[in-house]
Formats: structure tokens, sequence, C-alpha cells
């Protein structure tokens, strides 16, 4: 399964790019109006910290602005994926840029039709969002797992983007329903390594080599 991180924070985004783990990124205009920062200088500065695909949301509803707006967010670099809505205007949009070999991330879907329709218009990435479904006491992952059955079924190559990720268990839940991608906000990243029992196995073997008084190099 491949990595994005969920945030326009430069500096975390660099922080884990240096760790080998992450395979791209995904914003959305609540994290970039909380970076408090010009929306085209942080998708440039993101696009030249990490290689894989930074997914950059249009503003517009209106089909023609989706257009034009995808078009110029396309030529701030070539690793640019345009993120459309789950509407029939941003499906229509999806279509258009999936004939001009342009990627998209079709976002806020939440029912397998919607991520049906987003495969038949072309999307690359459908973004299911599990943590705004959980908060409203439906399941999250079993729409993941239903979306995965219907793009096996029909060989669809769109990707699942397991989106809207809260915890280090959602993390679990999607890798075991098979999502391509799990796009997850720095902190969670940071916690998928922490195990009580590795820390208190780290401090124990700490304790015994210093007591051998040997050292390595
Ligand atoms: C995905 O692309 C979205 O940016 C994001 O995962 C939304 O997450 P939230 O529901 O925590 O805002």
């Amino acid at each position: 399964m491949k990595f994005f991180v969920d945030t326009a924070d430069t500096a975390a985004i660099k922080e884990l790019y240096e760790t080998g783990l992450l395979d791209g990124v995904t914003t959305n205009p609540s994290l970039i109006a909380k970076s408090g920062r010009d929306f085209k200088e942080v998708i440039a500065e993101i696009c030249a910290i990490v290689p894989g695909p930074v997914s950059a949301e249009v503003a517009s509803l209106e089909y023609d602005g989706m257009v034009a707006e995808g078009e110029h967010l396309a030529k701030i670099a070539s690793n640019v994926v345009i993120k459309l809505p789950l509407t029939l205007n941003g499906l229509k949009a999806t279509k258009y840029f999936k004939d001009k070999g342009v990627k998209t991330n079709v976002t806020l879907c939440f029912s397998a039709n919607q991520a049906l329709l987003a495969a038949k218009a072309g999307a690359t990435y459908i973004s299911p969002f599990l943590g705004r479904l959980d908060d409203i006491n439906l399941d999250g992952v079993q729409l993941i797992e239903d979306i995965r059955t219907i793009y096996d079924n029909y060989q669809y190559e769109t990707q699942i983007l397991a989106a809207s990720i809260r915890s280090p268990n959602h993390v679990t839940q999607v890798a075991l329903v098979g999502a391509d991608v799990a796009t997850i906000p720095p902190d969670v990243i940071k916690k998928l390594a922490n195990h009580p029992l590795t820390n208190a196995g780290i401090d124990g073997f700490l304790k015994d080599w210093k007591a051998t008084g040997q050292s390595i190099l």
C-alpha cells in the first residue's frame, strides 16, 4: 500500500519524505487555509520536495471553471494531480483531464455508486472519506471494501485512495481490505512506528549493553 501524507505543512512533508516512507501528498482547501500560505506557492514547494503525486484541489463548482483551474494547477509541476469534487461537473472534468493525460483525484466520495462513477469517468484516484463516515456512525471501512469488490469485478484501474484517516487502526483496516493508497495526517504516520513493547525492549537492551562496557565503533 502506498502512503501519501495529508497536509500542506511543507516542513512536515520534508521530514517524512526523508524517511523514505512517503509516496505522495494530498492537500485540500482547508489544509491550505490552515497553512496560511499562497496555494500555488505551497503546491510548487511540495512538488519540489516529493517527486510522487501531489493532489491540488480546484475551487470552482462549474465545469468550465474546474477545467480552467485544473489546467492552471497542472502547469505548476508534472507531478500535480488535479483534485475534483464528486459531482456531475467534477466527473465531467475528470473525463476531460483523463483524455488529456492529466491525473485526477476524485474527492469527497461517500458511496460505492459515487466510486463507480469516478472509475467510469477515468479517475486516477478515488478518495472515500473514512473518518467522516465514522463520525456519523457509518462504516467507512465497509465502503472501501465494497469499492474494492466493484473495481475488481470490472478491472477498473482507478486506485482507491483511503482518505480522512484519523488513527493507526484506520491504516490497518484499509490495508486489510485492499486500499491502494492511504493518505494519512503526519502525526498518525509517526504513530504507526510506535509500540510500548518496542520502547521497553530498547530500554532493556540498552541497559544490558551499557553493562558490557563495550562499544561497536
Ligand atoms: C483527502 O484528500 C482529504 O484531504 C482528507 O483526508 C480529509 O480528511 P478530514 O476528514 O480529516 O478532513
